[in-house]
């Protein structure tokens, strides 16, 4: 089998820790270019994986005609750029989450997609884990019968990300609803099978960010650059009657953080944290707990599937279409959150 060829921009954490790994361990991929804006980086990483072509300028790296596919792990701020460029020269996309800082910039890449037959798959690694797999697979055969409430949660005590530029509202384009707050809602819209949103209402606020002195589990962060909410809270409406609440913290005082996905439906519910289903059998209320679930490793999951969409020219799991409809829904809230009203989502 013909070895893809794959350039990485933007090599930083999730780069290093959680994709060069998988991709270097398969031997049917090669990791062929690398570029990072910060060249000492770009150049441990290149050495690391014995890789020849370093640059600084992703335009650069994609006049490589032999690149099949490139992976994006740049800050929010490159996501839809990176992609843009790269699905136009011809390369299939893997993007990090969240898919982009707007949906604007999102619906660019959807269209580039579409335009240069292309694929775009968003890492939105959750929906790999066996759990959610397997929910997924009782949702979609009915097991919840119709699914009208759900809730999508994100929520840390004390968890302000001290590294990187998670505090930085121009290179993120928000706090805790877009960085962890998406990857619960993305699970639970997926679960609830993606239903068109209509309207949102939301709140945002910093009340930990710009003080001194905070506790936080990975220690000090800068209060003086935090430009991002560090709580956000939406309540969104879906044209099939259907409603969810989204619950985001970077800090709170609340007993402990929550990452879940809750879904309740009219012949069963359902959370993935931990995975339990909710039901009524034979006048009995039962709860069913998969017990033998597959460890696997979410982020080669998710580049395996990638690879394959690739390869057998089919769906990606994770599509940017899906992804636009969260950006939609994010902008929504924070614009709620600006102006106190309930923002329509067209
Ligand atoms: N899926 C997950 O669970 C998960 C976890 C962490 C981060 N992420 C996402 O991954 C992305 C990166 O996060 P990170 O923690 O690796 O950040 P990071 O800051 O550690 O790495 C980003 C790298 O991108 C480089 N970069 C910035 N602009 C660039 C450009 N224009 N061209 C080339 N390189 C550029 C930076 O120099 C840096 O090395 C973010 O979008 C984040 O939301 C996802």
């Amino acid at each position: 089998m013909k070895k893809l060829k794959i350039g990485f921009i933007g090599t930083g954490s999730i780069c290093q820790g959680n994709h060069l790994p998988h991709y270097a361990a398969m031997t049917d991929v090669e990791i062929y270019a690398i570029c990072d804006i910060l060249p000492d980086v770009a150049k441990t990483v290149a050495e690391k994986y014995n890789v020849k072509r370093v640059f600084t300028d992703y335009n650069e790296m994609l006049k490589l005609d032999e690149i099949d596919a490139v992976d994006v792990c740049t800050p929010n701020n490159f996501h839809s750029p990176a992609a843009v460029a790269s699905l136009n020269a011809g390369k299939h996309v893997i993007v990090e989450k969240p898919i982009a800082r707007t949906a604007a910039e999102a619906q660019v890449m959807v269209d580039a997609a579409h335009r240069n037959k292309k694929k775009l798959q968003v890492a939105h690694c959750i929906r790999f884990q066996p759990g959610n797999q397997a929910l997924k697979r009782f949702v979609d055969d009915g097991e919840m019968g119709e699914v009208y409430y759900a809730k999508a949660q994100a929520t840390r005590r004390r968890g302000v990300p001290s590294w990187g530029v998670f505090t930085n509202k121009e290179k993120q384009g928000g706090g805790p609803l877009i960085d962890i707050g998406v990857h619960a809602m993305d699970t639970t819209l997926w679960l609830m099978g993606h239903p068109k949103p209509i309207s949102a209402t939301g709140m945002a606020c910093t009340k930990f960010g710009n003080r001194e002195g905070v506790c936080n589990a990975w220690g000090p962060w800068d209060p003086k650059t935090y430009t991002v909410e560090d709580f956000a809270a939406g309540f969104v409406r879906f044209e099939n009657g259907a409603s969810m609440v989204v619950e985001s913290s970077f800090a709170a005082n609340i007993d402990h953080g929550i990452f879940n996905a809750t879904l309740v439906g009219t012949e069963g519910g359902c959370e993935m944290t931990p995975v339990k289903m909710f039901k009524e059998k034979h006048g009995v209320l039962i709860d069913v707990t998969p017990v033998s679930l597959p460890t696997v490793d979410i982020y080669q999951q998710e580049i395996i599937a990638f690879l394959n969409a690739i390869r057998n020219d089919t769906e990606v799991l994770v599509t940017g279409e899906q992804c636009l409809i969260t950006a939609k829904i994010i902008d929504a809230i924070y614009k709620s959150a600006k102006t106190g009203k309930e923002v329509e989502i067209g």
